[in-house]
């Protein structure tokens, strides 16, 4: 069976965190702002912070946003990873509807559902492939709120001709398992301040700049002022991400050379569709998801892609079906229901061999 997604992980990773291992610093240290440092051409900033994961990093982002009582306008279409911290940093959730024909948020419905009451706007780019990011920052400014993108899936998407990580307040993103490259796991956090940076990497260490600490005789004194976390990276993970990092170029090239063949393969198919990409926007392609039409043909390409050996599937369903984020839920979303009945998404990546890209084509084409 081909997959769904399989991790990657690079010989000089293994090395790396071997090495690290061996020392007498595996907490975080040099190897963390060594990765951070190496990550920032990748992402056009200086503003980068790694976390122990990018939930962790959502954490922040809403801790900075001071979302705490107020209420953050999101999407449902995505992993519950986005949501979940809304709550658990105090603000309420307000869906708004999605763009059936790639999954991102619906920069009009944004609009829409803006109050007094709204402190920020939450995007995810669905599947590595970037939201209308223009209009948002746009509307944002307007109304005086943060905006917060959900980027676990876009390392190594642009737009705009600039990397995703650089365009709004907060950017997160995951470097977890089955990322297109990973740290085991892990996140990364950029914002667009150094002010913020500066608070965040306070925040990521339970209030404390460990840059700054006052030596006394006896110990060591830091001004705490805010309580933080525990969400810092080690030095082990960091040198994982070292070994990684020089393989994403050529990892996502990979992936983009998939996709095309699977987009002129969809070209051919009576009834199945791609994801559309917004102008100035390159998509990370870290999932491919086709659009089948209804739930009734896709499971049926489900259950010839399975008979041929070859995984798919949703990857994640609407979060406000679940019981957690009911009292939410106030008006019907007519692009969330389309969206979520009709995606499925197939195998891309180092693992699918052209031998096996072209038998999924094959498939696409002729369904
Ligand atoms: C859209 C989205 N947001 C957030 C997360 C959480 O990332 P992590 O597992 O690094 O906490 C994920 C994880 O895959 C995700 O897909």
């Amino acid at each position: 069976m081909i997959p769904l997604f399989l991790p990657f992980m690079s010989k000089e990773a293994i090395a790396n965190a071997t090495n690290v291992l061996k020392t007498s610093w595996i907490g975080e240290g040099p190897k963390v702002k060594e990765f951070e440092k190496a990550l920032s051409p990748r992402l056009g900033t200086d503003n980068v912070l790694t976390v122990n994961n990018a939930t962790a990093a959502i954490h922040l982002a809403l801790r900075l946003a001071n979302v705490r009582g107020g209420e953050v306008i999101t999407t449902p279409m995505t992993c519950t990873a986005t949501n979940e911290p809304i709550i658990n940093e105090g603000a309420d959730i307000v869906w708004a509807d999605i763009d059936p024909a790639n999954g991102s948020i619906d920069p009009d419905d944004i609009e829409r559902k803006i109050t007094k009451k709204t402190r920020a706007i939450m995007v995810v780019h669905w599947g590595g492939n970037p939201v209308d990011l223009k209009k948002i920052n746009r509307i944002a400014k307007t109304h005086r709120v943060k905006v917060i993108e959900d980027a676990a899936q876009a390392l190594g998407a642009c737009y705009n001709d600039k990397p995703i990580g650089s365009h709004s307040d907060y950017v997160i993103i995951s470097l977890q398992a089955i990322k297109i490259i990973n740290t085991v796991d892990g996140g990364i956090l950029t914002t667009k301040t150094r002010r913020d940076w500066h608070r965040a990497k306070t925040l990521r260490w339970y209030g404390i700049d460990r840059d700054r600490r006052i030596v006394k005789e006896t110990y060591w004194d830091y001004p705490i002022k805010e309580a933080g976390y525990k969400f810092h990276m080690n030095d082990v993970t960091a040198s994982i991400g070292l070994g990684q990092l020089p393989h994403l170029t050529q990892l996502l090239q990979q992936r983009q050379q998939q996709a095309a063949v699977y987009l002129k393969a969809l070209e051919q198919s009576k009834s199945l569709k791609p994801v559309s990409v917004y102008p100035g926007a390159v998509n990370s392609w870290w999932m491919f998801t086709v659009l089948c039409g209804n739930k009734d043909n896709r499971l049926k390409l489900w259950k010839k892609l399975k008979e041929a050996g070859i995984d798919s599937g949703e990857a994640h369903i609407r979060n406000d079906i679940y019981p957690l984020f009911r009292k939410y839920n106030r008006g019907p979303l007519p692009g969330v229901r389309k969206f979520n009945d009709e995606k499925l998404c197939i195998p891309i990546g180092y693992w699918v061999d052209k031998e096996a890209v072209k038998k999924i084509a094959d498939i696409l084409a002729s369904f």
